[in-house]
């Protein structure tokens, strides 16, 4: 997979990008990621990116034409027509669906907008989606643009240690995450629970199973009803919620 980030802001991205895990993939050669800067394909002489809107208003609007040479170097430098991904407030909001259909792609190229916006016209002529990050305005799109570019890098492969660290993690099958503990058995009078030191696989992944499904229900309970449930982890809520309604009589009983 390559990615492409056309950007007003390359230092930014590349500081983000050269960090942690996605920074370790990219020296190993894992994940092939670019940035670009959109100035450098300015007819401009100036260096001029950007203008005044037409029909006046606030700020200033990122002219079609560095843009869109920078895009034009992209597919050259592809080889191919990369899926364009433009970040903006108005996208479809960001999930770990998206995440995963992106991550089986060969060629993205994720353009950034910056100012008042991004002229219309090189959207329509080279986007073919936009994406939210969320239902807030940033100052720009290369936050965002880091967001879909970490979710997605991450599910590449080579890119953990095992297939495991993002299927049983929280999202990727519907669910919650189950919760984690480490070393000290004992913290503050909290302890580890027990079962984590039986050493028996079939029970601890039932008990981190259960663990999920309570961590679901209580702070994403929306996300249940889209979830791939068995008839056991069904039943295991019924009892759950019987258990959490019975403690709550006894306590305004008490
Ligand atoms: N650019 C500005 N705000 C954004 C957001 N919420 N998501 C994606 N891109 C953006």
């Amino acid at each position: 997979m390559r990615i492409e980030i056309a950007t007003l802001f390359v230092d930014m991205c590349e500081t983000v990008l050269d960090t942690s895990i996605i920074g370790r993939a990219r020296r190993a050669g894992k994940l092939d990621i670019h940035c670009r800067d959109i100035r450098a394909y300015t007819l401009s002489k100036q260096g001029r990116v950007d203008d005044a809107p037409y029909g006046g208003g606030f700020g200033l609007v990122m002219q079609t034409e560095p843009i869109y040479r920078c895009y034009q170097s992209i597919v050259e430098d592809m080889g191919a027509k990369p899926h364009v991904i433009y970040m903006s407030p108005q996208g479809k909001p960001f999930t770990q669906q998206k995440a995963i259909e992106l991550s089986k792609m060969d060629n993205i190229c994720i353009l950034c907008g910056h100012y008042e916006g991004v002229d219309q016209r090189v959207i329509d002529e080279i986007v073919d989606e936009e994406i939210s990050i969320g239902d807030y305005v940033l100052t720009g799109g290369e936050l965002a643009a880091l967001v879909v570019v970490d979710a997605v890098g991450r599910l590449c492969e080579g890119v953990l240690a095992d297939e495991s660290c993002y299927t049983d993690e929280s999202h990727y099958n519907g669910l919650l995450e189950y919760p984690q503990y480490t070393r000290p058995p004992e913290w503050m009078g909290r302890k580890v629970p027990e079962i984590l030191f039986t050493g028996h696989h079939g029970n601890i992944d039932k008990w981190r199973r259960q663990k999920s499904l309570e961590n679901t229900l209580n702070k994403r309970p929306d996300m249940l009803e889209k979830a791939d449930l068995t008839p056991e982890d069904r039943a295991y809520l019924e009892e759950y919620r019987f258990r959490q309604q019975a403690q709550s009589g006894w306590r305004e009983e008490e």
